[in-house]
């Protein structure tokens, strides 16, 4: 089966498969080709080029993209997209002056959503998520990282992880899976983190590899929720399993989970919305990629992760969604990649490459995901006509996205 896109208006990422992820000044440069082509091999991308040497060869399907941009489909390494129910009476409590950690502390946030996972059945939750899962899809996204962490329990864990599992089975979009058993301390750990520590580590942990449904392991390291001493007992009992950490930090105080997580080989972390300089030097040279996700700045109020100071610092940056029913209730990309313009000051380019190339190696996939390069998945987004890429970001709140192809396939 191939398929030909001709007439390419600029085809955005160009690059070959040495590039696994870009920082500092690089992340500036965004390559691309103007009035190009691009052929698809069933689910590979077999060549591109510009027009001029378009091959002359019979092919299954033509597109035509004349006025068109076309780029990789988005990248999205942190999200929560398995949940049940909603959180909208909090969303209203929000308006009228709690905050997220006052909101919590009466009872709801995580643990609002837990008690409604754990009154689901798994096929419930499979049908809701599923939806969620084919709207970002529709949206953009070709490869997307998905948390447990709502079902705080073992039966609860394991459930939104075999719908997880489900999920990869039947869609055609890259899943990876991350087990976040240390999201919340559950009600009846209340006065005994120790033991729920204990139990993520002895019961659960072993019955998630057993059945083989994580690739990572991730913990909310938090004030209030687990110290950077739980954190980095659950990364190493983590390891023993040949699970690799992302972990949630710095989403509102600093308290050295950057600095450990990078210790322990960490593939990402993630929120960093409060960055001290201490912890912008613990990431220097690392292989750790550092994760923004201004989605959930933009819905709680809170700050958003100081990008410009990060990257004249010469770090990377990826960009996710955190798509959750508490703090981010949106798995919209093409929203990330504007808000990161207009509220972080990142540039286009910076942006796009966050949200492809470096998301794709924030979940282990920058092999196969997150560029035009020849022998990549042919995960593609055709625009609508528009002047430039740059329109991305600029018309935010438009759906700019005609055509969305996943593994070769238009969905
Ligand atoms: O990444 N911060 C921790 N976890 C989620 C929010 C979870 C929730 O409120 O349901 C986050 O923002
Ligand atoms: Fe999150």
């Amino acid at each position: 089966m191939l398929l030909l896109i001709k007439n390419i208006q600029e085809l955005i990422q160009v690059r070959s498969m040495e590039v696994s992820f870009l920082k500092g000044d690089k992340m500036k440069e965004l390559p691309t080709l103007k009035n190009a082509f691009l052929l698809i091999e069933n689910e590979i991308i077999k060549d591109f080029g510009v027009m001029s040497q378009c091959p002359n060869i019979n092919v299954n399907q033509t597109i035509d993209a004349t006025n068109k941009t076309v780029l990789p489909t988005w990248c999205d390494a942190h999200t929560h997209l398995v949940y049940a129910g909603n959180r909208v009476q909090e969303f209203v409590d929000k308006i009228n002056g709690l905050s997220y950690e006052e909101i919590a502390n009466r009872g709801g946030g995580i643990l609002n959503s837990s008690k409604k996972l754990n009154e689901s059945s798994e096929e419930q939750l499979y049908q809701e998520s599923k939806k969620r899962l084919e709207e970002i899809m529709k949206l953009g996204t070709g490869a997307v990282e998905i948390k447990s962490g709502y079902g705080l329990c073992t039966d609860g864990e394991l459930k939104m992880l075999r719908v997880i599992k489900k999920l990869k089975e039947n869609y055609p979009i890259a899943i990876k899976s991350t087990f976040l058993g240390a999201h919340a301390l559950p009600f009846e750990f209340k006065n005994n983190k120790d033991a729920y520590i204990n139990l993520i580590i002895d019961e659960i942990l072993p019955k998630v590899t057993d059945e083989n449904l994580a690739d990572f392991i991730d913990v909310f390291c938090e004030t209030g929720y687990f110290t950077v001493e739980d954190t980095v007992k659950i990364m190493e009992a983590g390891a023993q399993y040949g699970l690799i950490p992302k972990i949630h930090v710095n989403q509102f105080t600093s308290i050295g989970g950057i600095e450990a997580s990078v210790h322990h080989k960490a593939l990402s972390v993630d929120h960093l919305e409060e960055m001290t300089d201490n912890d912008i030097e613990a990431l220097k040279n690392a292989s750790t990629m550092p994760i923004a996700l201004p989605s959930c700045s933009y819905y709680l109020g809170i700050p958003y992760t100081p990008a410009r100071k990060m990257l004249n610092a010469g770090l990377p940056l990826a960009l996710a969604s955190d798509y959750n029913p508490g703090s981010t209730p949106s798995g919209n990309m093409n929203f990330v990649v504007s808000t990161a313009c207009i509220k972080m000051k990142m540039t286009p380019e910076e942006a796009i490459n966050a949200a492809t190339i470096n998301g794709a190696y924030a979940m282990g996939l920058e092999k196969t995901h997150g560029s035009i390069t020849i022998g990549k998945k042919a995960n593609i987004i055709i625009t609508k006509e528009i002047p430039s890429y740059v329109y991305l970001p600029y018309a935010f709140g438009s759906n700019n996205i005609d055509m969305v192809i996943i593994n070769g396939k238009v969905i």
